[in-house]
Formats: structure tokens, sequence, C-alpha cells
């Protein structure tokens, strides 16, 4: 068995583009607490954003990304990313993804959103995050090492350099990992609500597992509802992607009535934190909400995976109109890194939307994710592959002692977490909403749920640990931001403070829980 030169957490886009780049050279292990497959990368519909019209420029990608950020953004990565990205998309096209292209084989270029022009390459019609996947897939063949289902549970830290990663195996026993350089690529949060678009292992365990390591993170308090998400009897069933109203359907009430004209210029395609707003206002005065796709020439053929979604679920698709409500999709902020995905600690790294690049601002540009993940999983590599490999030593972490495990018999489960976080942490927050959910988080014995350890809990228990974890860490961060900005709406700060807020990220960092305890 070689050694491992780079072990990655986690299997989407941003966590293949990086092994395929990496696997040149190094050994590589992804470990992947599912199969291979389940990611949120997979369930990417409406397709990537990069400035390849003539009639673009990536200034124009600039200004639309900062905007719908609401100024919040990092902009020399920003710049990075659409300047960049273009010719990492590019890139990909030469080496044989294949776009959707129109009638006379030019690529299509789709509409999202927050973007003034054109600029969505999408694949599969919608099914963008798939293709990219498959082809990544079938690039890798046998190239890395690939270890499904086992659960990171503990970075493996040694004076504050990360050595290697614990995980817990499918028969619960635990197994240790090592390597030279250890990269999180483990997705965002959204199955922490009741109401999401993500795969329902996506619930935040990355960013418990950095903080409960020592990394800082930062602008937790972003989260992004994406406006459409198809409703069943009183349930979420999936995405529709934003790309059906790029070409032509628009929001309506029961009534029939258009419910973002006179809202925003952009109508229907206003930055995602003001349509889901919009329609969560609606919701709350009883309205029903609808996607009316009558105008969308083709939808069958264009939107494949959307339709045969409704159809399956008893979605009358001649009757046009979609029954909608809005659902989290998007953690803007994460473990917080430099340009090349460096983290606080060393040879920790992170990618793909468990990292905070600072890209996204308050509020992620529609199909800017597959982007972001794909330009710092290749800057990343360009480090990694230039970097000179230190001696190949190993090393022999030595657990702390495990003191008598605490009954933790009264852990909530895990519906109970996601409706609280949807209704105290959702669309629209409130000071006494969000001290609620704080002092319910803390009634669980937080310091006990920070400093817990795996080997003391059963599977189900520390997936109810690592979400009290991150619930928390987005609740007392949007308590601090006292403001409302891009995705984060606060009922008694709804308006930005440019002084006190904008570029003003609120870091978090295991070290404040000692502080708490001392204090
Ligand atoms: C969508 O297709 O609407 C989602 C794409 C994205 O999140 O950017």
């Amino acid at each position: 068995m070689p050694f491992t030169d780079v072990i990655i957490i986690g299997s989407g886009l941003a966590a293949l583009t990086a092994a395929t780049r990496l696997a040149e050279d190094k050994y590589v292990k992804i470990i992947t607490k599912d199969k291979a497959t389940t990611c949120n990368s997979i369930l990417a519909q409406g397709g990537i954003a990069a400035a390849i019209s003539p009639t673009d420029t990536w200034q124009d990608h600039y200004e639309d990304t900062l905007q719908a950020g609401a100024f919040h953004n990092n902009t020399s990565h920003v710049k990075l990313m659409v300047k960049t990205g273009r010719e990492y998309v590019e890139q990909f096209i030469h080496n044989g993804l294949s776009f959707d292209k129109d009638e006379k084989g030019t690529i299509h270029l789709g509409r999202e959103g927050g973007h003034h022009k054109r600029r969505i390459l999408h694949a599969g019609g919608d099914a963008t995050g798939k293709c990219f996947i498959d082809f990544l897939h079938d690039k890798l063949l046998d190239s890395i090492s690939i270890v499904e289902q086992e659960e990171a549970v503990e970075l493996l830290i040694v004076n504050n350099r990360c050595v290697g990663v614990k995980t817990r195996t499918l028969n619960n026993s635990f197994s240790y990992h090592y390597a030279e350089h250890i990269v999180l690529a483990s997705g965002g949060c959204g199955a922490l609500y009741s109401f999401t678009s993500n795969a329902p292992t996506i619930v935040g365990d990355g960013l418990a597992l950095a903080y409960r390591a020592g990394a800082t993170l930062a602008d937790l308090e972003f989260i992004q509802f994406h406006p459409t998400m198809l409703y069943v009897n009183g349930h979420v069933k999936g995405l529709i992607s934003e790309a059906v109203r790029g070409e032509g359907a628009f929001l309506v009430n029961q009534a029939g009535k258009r419910i973002m004209q006179g809202i925003h210029k952009l109508e229907d395609l206003a930055p995602r934190d003001i349509v889901s707003q919009t329609i969560h206002q609606a919701i709350l005065q009883g309205e029903k909400i609808y996607l009316n796709i009558s105008k969308v020439k083709d939808f069958q053929e264009r939107f494949p995976t959307i339709a045969k979604n409704c159809k399956h679920h008893g979605i009358n698709l001649s009757d046009g109109l979609l029954p909608i409500v809005p659902g989290a999709h998007f953690l803007m902020g994460g473990v917080q890194t430099n340009s090349k995905g460096q983290t606080s600690v060393n040879k920790l790294y992170a990618i793909g939307e468990v990292a905070h690049t600072g890209v996204h601002g308050a509020n992620r540009l529609a199909s800017n994710s597959l982007l972001e993940g794909i330009v710092f999983a290749n800057r990343l590599a360009d480090y990694i592959l230039q970097t000179p490999s230190s001696c190949k030593k190993s090393f022999m972490y030595i657990d702390e002692e495990t003191t008598k495990p605490r009954d933790l018999s009264t852990l909530p489960s895990v519906d109970t977490i996601q409706n609280m976080m949807m209704k105290y942490v959702g669309i629209t927050r409130s000071e006494q909403g969000l001290h609620q959910i704080i002092e319910w988080f803390e009634s669980f014995h937080l310091s006990s749920i920070i400093h817990a350890k795996p080997e003391q809990h059963t599977k189900s228990e520390w997936q109810v640990i690592n979400m009290i974890t991150a619930g928390w860490l987005i609740a007392t961060s949007a308590l601090k931001r006292t403001e409302s900005r891009g995705s984060h709406f606060r009922e008694d700060y709804p308006k930005e403070n440019n002084k006190a807020w904008r570029r003003h990220y609120i870091q978090r960092q295991r070290q404040e829980m000692l502080a708490r305890i001392l204090s």
C-alpha cells in the first residue's frame, strides 16, 4: 500500500476536479460517507456560469456576482474566479465534456437569476452536475483509491498540523488514514433544514469537523434559499432549476397574479434572496405560489429531469402550474481559505461549498457554485503539485483519553432540528427567534457536544451532534450580524449597514468555546 499523498473528504465536483489533477503525480484517496455518487454536485441542474459568449465579458460576470452578493464578496477572488473559470470551462470542453448546443451547433447559453446576460452552459438539459461527475469518474478510472461509506469523524491534528482523518466504518469500528495533505470537500449544510434541495447527507458535518479541529470558519449566517422547490403534500420533492424561469416561466399566486412584477427590474430573474423573500412573505399571507411554465418552449425536452420528477409526484404538466416553496440550497460561508484552498490549520485545505473563499458574498449568483468548485480545486492542485513533499514519515496520532460518555439520551431528532432551523434561522430571522433556538441548542450541553468524541456515540447520535454544532454556529453568527444583507434578513434590522458590516466577516473558532468554559 503506497503512502497516501492527498486525502480528499467528499466526492463532489471540487473533490473530483482536484483528484483528477493530483492523480497525475500523487497518490490520492477519496473518502466519502455514502456512495461516491451521493453528493450535491450530481443534483446541480442549471449549469455553470462562464462569460464565453462573444457579447459577454468577465467584467460583466464580475459585476453580476458582486451585485448578487450584496457587495460583501472578496473581490480579488471573484476576479480570479470569473477570469480563469472561463479557461477551465474551455479546458473541459477541449477534453471532451459535451454541453448542450442549439440548432446551429453553438453552445446554448441559459439564463438564471441575477445574470444580465445569457451565460449558463448546461449539459443533459438539466443534468449538468451529473454530466460533470460522470465525465470525471470516467477520467479517473482506477487512478485513485475511493473509500465509500466511511464517515470522517475527526481530523487528526498534531501541533496545528493536520496529519490525517479518523473515520467510522460501516461495521462501526474506527479507522485512521494519514496523508501529507488533507482536503475537506464535504459540501454545505442544506439538510439542516426541513425544506432543502440538498442530498440528505449534507448536514454541515464538514463545518463541525473543521471547527472541532480548530480551523477558522466565516460568514456562516449566509444561507441561500432557492426560490423553487417542487412542493407536494407539505413536502419538498426536489429542485426546479432557475433556468426554467430563464426560459420564460414566472411565479404566480393562486389567483394567477404575477408576484415578481414591480419588485425588481429583473422580475422573476431577480437575485435569489429577493425572489425567495417575496415568495416567503406571500406564503405567510396565506397564498399558494406556483411556477407557471406555460410559456416555456419544449419544457419536457429542455428540462427532462424536472419533467420526470414532476410526473413522478403526480403533477399534470399540461396544467402549466408547478406548486413551489423556497428551500435551503447553498452556504456562502464555510471554512475560511485563501486563494489556494489553505485553511488556518497547516496542511488542511477546503474546496467547494464547505470552503469560504468569499466569492459569493452574502448571496451566491446562480450557477457560480460549479465554477467556484473547479477554479479553486485547480488552484489547490497547482499548489500541492508545486510543493515539494516533506519526508514521507508516518504519523502516529495519539487519541486524547476519552472520558466517561455523557448521557445524551435527550438529544433531539433530526426532524426537530430541521424544523427549528427552518423556523428560526430560515429566510427571516429576528433577535428573539435566534435567542430561542440558541438557548435550545445550548440546552443539550453544548460544551460536551463540541468536545464529544465519536467513540462515545452511535453513528446517528454523531449526526445529531454535528447538526447541533453546525446549527448553533449558524444561529449565533446570524445573531451577531445586526443588519440585513443578501440572504441574511433580520426583521429587526431590515437594512444594510455598510459602515459596520460590509465585508466584515464574522469568524468562528473552537478557541471561543474554551473561552466560554473558562469565563
Ligand atoms: C438551479 O438550477 O436553479 C440551481 C443552480 C445553482 O444553484 O446555481
